[in-house]
């Protein structure tokens, strides 16, 4: 590692040890809102639209009516030039990963991955991946999201930033090996401990193996069963790399989409990191077993690695979601920049103006989230019954204004910092620009 990033880390653990315990929103006192004037992204029958009505936040549902209680049992939440959305759902990312931000820039992914991330994480203490993942919550509250999916190398900590802050996270213990029940099993081990310790109502957990190239076929065979019996969501990054593809086509005489397919990996709970190297039938075979498919534009190109092939998954009717990676190969955790991005790109390489239209490219980062989440109609829309997951952006923005069409803002022109307030089940975590699950300052 390099030397003074050893001792930068060291630093932060000498004067910042986590204190026990944070307020923790599992236990605070669950407000009733009613969320007033605002401008309401809705799902309608062809579009997202908007319209101007009250919501009402009852248990950490939304209603749209105040389902028989008084009026004066909600608090009033002057929305006023606000446009009010669901929650973004950042389907990849490696919390953990934030204090390398800006650490190894600008070199290949084989460079980035083997020589200067993982001996990083080899000495990377626990407490390291704990400010990390704490660091990686404030960043993804600051701009909108609400949910994400994370895969870790350290025990507990992405769980404990989440259960701290407040936020809607499914969690998998990055896995490698050959074996589940041999080389592998001390993280498949701390990852069901971790699952026992932390899961509660927006805390869950997935398994996750880390790629094809660190798990051989027989763990992912076992991976595939263990989630089935469990009932769990799977997660994996596939074919990221050129490299990845022509190894596995050498050392297993197919494409790693479909090594996945014979281990039995893939399913309609299976959740696919990247998928930028498709070759053959790989999108075929994703679609046939309704995978989902999660791109993370930034990353693959910063590393040099690509594009996703976007536009076919979608022509396949293939379930595709948003993602921004760790924050050591984007570098940020910014959803509204990865939906900027994911459209610009595509319009470019396809020539067309027409490729992933703003209205797709939200429901990316929303709806499609929900439903590969298996919370259709209750996750990334704002919906009678649903979970209320809400973000709060100013109208009045110089980045936004004037809102000619509010999906179109979304897409092309916000940038996060219009995001002032956020709520997640029910709770707010920032109120007004102010962060009320976090000590920023510690
Ligand atoms: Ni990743």
């Amino acid at each position: 590692m390099d030397f003074t990033v050893r001792i930068f880390i060291l630093q932060i653990f000498k004067y910042r040890r986590p204190p026990a315990v944070l307020r923790n929103s599992e236990t605070r006192k669950q407000m009733n809102y009613k969320i007033s004037n605002g401008k309401i992204l809705l799902t309608g029958p062809d579009r997202l639209e908007t319209a101007e009505r009250d919501l009402y936040i009852l248990d950490g549902r939304i209603s749209f009516g105040p389902a028989g209680l008084p009026e004066e049992s909600f608090e009033v939440v002057d929305a006023a030039r606000h446009l009010v959305m669901p929650g973004l759902i950042n389907m990849h990312t490696h919390a953990y990963m934030t204090l390398m931000r800006n650490y190894a820039d600008d070199v290949g992914f084989d460079e980035w991955l083997f020589k200067r991330v993982m001996p990083v994480e080899d000495t990377l203490p626990l407490e390291g991946a704990y400010w990390g993942s704490l660091l990686a919550c404030m960043e993804m509250i600051r701009t909108g999201t609400t949910t994400f999916m994370d895969m870790h190398m350290f025990r507990g900590q992405s769980c404990r930033a989440a259960l701290e802050t407040g936020m809607r996270a499914w969690i998998g213990r990055g896995l490698v090996g050959e074996d589940l029940y041999g080389d592998g099993l001390s993280r498949f081990r701390q990852g069901l401990e971790e699952q026992a310790e932390y899961e509660c109502g927006r805390i869950r957990f997935t398994l996750a193996p880390h790629a094809i190239y660190s798990c051989g076929p027989k763990l992912l065979e076992q991976v595939a069963r263990e989630a089935a019996d469990r009932g769990m969501r799977k997660q994996i990054h596939l074919s990221e790399s050129d490299n990845e593809v022509n190894d596995a086509l050498r050392k297993y005489g197919k494409t790693p989409v479909a090594l996945l397919r014979d281990t039995g990996f893939l399913d309609e709970k299976t959740i696919l990191a990247h998928c930028v190297k498709m070759r053959g039938d790989d999108i075929a075979i994703i679609k046939e077993a309704g995978a989902t498919v999660v791109t993370n534009p930034a990353s693959n190109a910063k590393l040099g690695n690509g594009f996703a092939p976007l536009q076919d998954f979608l022509d396949a009717g293939i379930q595709v979601c948003l993602g921004t990676d760790g924050t050591c190969s984007n570098n940020t955790l910014n959803m509204f920049r990865e939906m900027g991005l994911v459209s610009l790109i595509h319009k470019a390489i396809h020539r067309n103006p027409v490729t992933a239209p703003a209205d797709t490219v939200v429901r990316m980062a929303t709806a499609n989230a929900g439903r590969a989440l298996g919370l259709a109609g209750e996750l990334g829309v704002i919906a009678e019954g649903g979970l209320a997951d809400l973000i709060f952006l100013d109208l009045d923005a110089p980045s936004m204004f004037p809102v000619n069409n509010p999906v179109s803002a979304l897409c092309y022109s916000a940038c996060g910092s219009e995001v002032d307030s956020v709520m997640i089940d029910g709770s707010f975590v920032m109120r007004k620009g102010e962060y009320t699950s976090i000590d920023a300052e510690r």
